[in-house]
């Protein structure tokens, strides 16, 4: 049975597109007050417009999470205008693929950059407050939620340094996992497959040709498909941590 998350508050890094916007809704419809990280803040207006229009409750929070300082404010404006946290998803991320030989080396600063420090701000700002909604009321239980991606699994010719950042955030997630487990704070880790959202985009136009060839016959995943097996992890009750879930379309076989 699932729990509702009335009386709980998430935060949602990188809300303002695909995943995190898919993620934000769902919790926000499961009763979880949100707040709304990324840097595209019109965007994240028109989603908590969205959120508040169907009864939820949502906080807009500019934040480049690749800056320490703006990562844990949007931690603790989170706290400070929501009462607490109970949910993080670190969701907020960049895949720049290509050949490693020759390859923009702003692109691999980038990916580090987002894809394992911003999350490791967020997280550290986080923890003490996940570790206090534990042990309180309503659910006395607490989540992060980790995205990272069948790229985190399976390392391939093309994609080394986006390989890179996202075994990192998989030993990262397993490593605290452990430690924190004990306590009621669950870490998760999500990775998903060839999910049609706006990640490709960012990539040199010639890479998004290959992108594009490697996914042309493939039914590909919408963001919504990820948002629902984030709300089944923070739904769980509280003796039950769904701890990795690995998620592809049918159709793409590595
Ligand atoms: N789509 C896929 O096929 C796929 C597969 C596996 C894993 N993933 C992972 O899923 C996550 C979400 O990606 P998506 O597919 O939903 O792509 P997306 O639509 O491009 O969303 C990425 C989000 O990250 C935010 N972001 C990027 N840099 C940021 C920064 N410095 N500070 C704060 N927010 C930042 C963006 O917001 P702003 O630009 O407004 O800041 C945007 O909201 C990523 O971690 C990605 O690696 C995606």
């Amino acid at each position: 049975m699932a729990d509702r998350l009335d009386g709980t508050v998430a935060l949602v890094t990188g809300a303002s597109s695909g995943i995190g916007e898919a993620t934000a809704l769902a919790l926000a419809a499961s009763g979880a007050s949100v707040a709304l990280a990324a840097r595209r803040v019109d965007r994240l207006d028109e989603l908590a417009a969205k959120i508040r229009a169907e009864g939820g409750r949502a906080l807009v929070i500019r934040a480049d999470v690749t800056d320490e300082a703006q990562a844990r404010g949007a931690v603790e404006r989170t706290v400070a205008e929501l009462g607490r946290l109970d949910t993080l998803v670190n969701n907020a991320g960049q895949m720049l693929l290509g050949p490693a030989v020759g390859a923009p080396l702003s692109e691999w600063q980038r990916m580090v950059d987002i894809n394992v420090l911003g999350l490791l701000y967020c997280s550290h700002a986080a923890l003490p407050h996940l570790l206090a909604a534990a042990e309180s009321a309503p659910r006395r239980v607490a989540d992060m939620v980790n995205i990272s991606s069948v790229a985190g699994r399976v390392a391939r010719s093309g994609s080394a340094v986006y390989n890179a950042t996202k075994h990192g955030v998989g030993a990262f997630s397993e490593g605290l996992r452990q430690e924190v487990t004990g306590r009621h704070v669950r870490v998760s880790l999500v990775e998903p497959g060839g999910t049609r959202t706006e990640l490709s985009s960012h990539n040199r136009p010639e890479v998004q040709e290959t992108i594009r060839q490697r996914f042309a016959d493939i039914d590909m995943l919408h963001a919504t498909d990820i948002a629902e097996a984030i709300l089944y992890i923070v739904t769980r009750p509280r003796y039950v941590a769904v701890n990795e879930i690995l998620i592809r379309p049918t159709e793409q076989a590595n």
